[in-house]
């Protein structure tokens, strides 16, 4: 296999490691049992990709990664800051799951081998499949339109002018 397509793998396999990472630091703040459950089935996706993938690389003859590199870091520790509670961890995994999409559909056009190709193509659709819950649930739940901690303010701002 060339070098450049385990290459292209090998990123694959770095950003779900990230992913899987990312999950458990936000299941480990939500409270509610529908975002954990779903958490919990997205890293299950991330952590099968990981197994797929690294059958090729190793296929080829090459040991896949099986830590964080640096971006995964950046990653991990990004979510470890902005996750507090589910609609921190929702949207925190909005970010993480926007970098896993593009990396998946730019991998698309890397002129994979067509077994590998179709592999991608699925994980691409799991990731897709993630991305469309999570924004699905920032909506439902109106996490998207205003801050709780801007309305806090706005309501502190109102009462202020009324005291007045
Ligand atoms: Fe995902």
């Amino acid at each position: 296999m060339e070098e450049k397509i385990i290459q292209c793998l090998n990123e694959l396999i770095e950003l779900d490691l990230a992913c899987i990472a990312a999950y458990e630091i936000a299941r480990a703040v939500s409270r509610d049992e529908e975002i954990q459950g779903k958490f919990s089935e997205f890293q299950e996706d991330h952590l099968r990709h990981v197994r797929e993938l690294s059958e090729h690389v190793r296929r080829a003859g090459v040991t896949p990664p099986t830590e964080l590199d640096t971006k995964g870091l950046v990653i991990r520790g990004f979510t470890m800051l902005a996750s507090q509670e589910d609609r921190t961890a929702v949207l925190a995994m909005r970010g993480n799951e926007e970098l896993s999409n593009n990396a998946y559909a730019s991998a698309l056009q890397a002129g994979l081998p067509e077994e590998i190709r179709s592999l991608v193509a699925s994980n691409f659709e799991d990731e897709r499949r993630h991305m469309s819950w999570i924004r699905g649930a920032v909506l439902l739940r109106g996490w998207d339109v205003e801050q709780p901690e801007i309305r806090e303010l706005s309501a502190e701002a109102r009462g202020a002018r009324r005291a007045a």
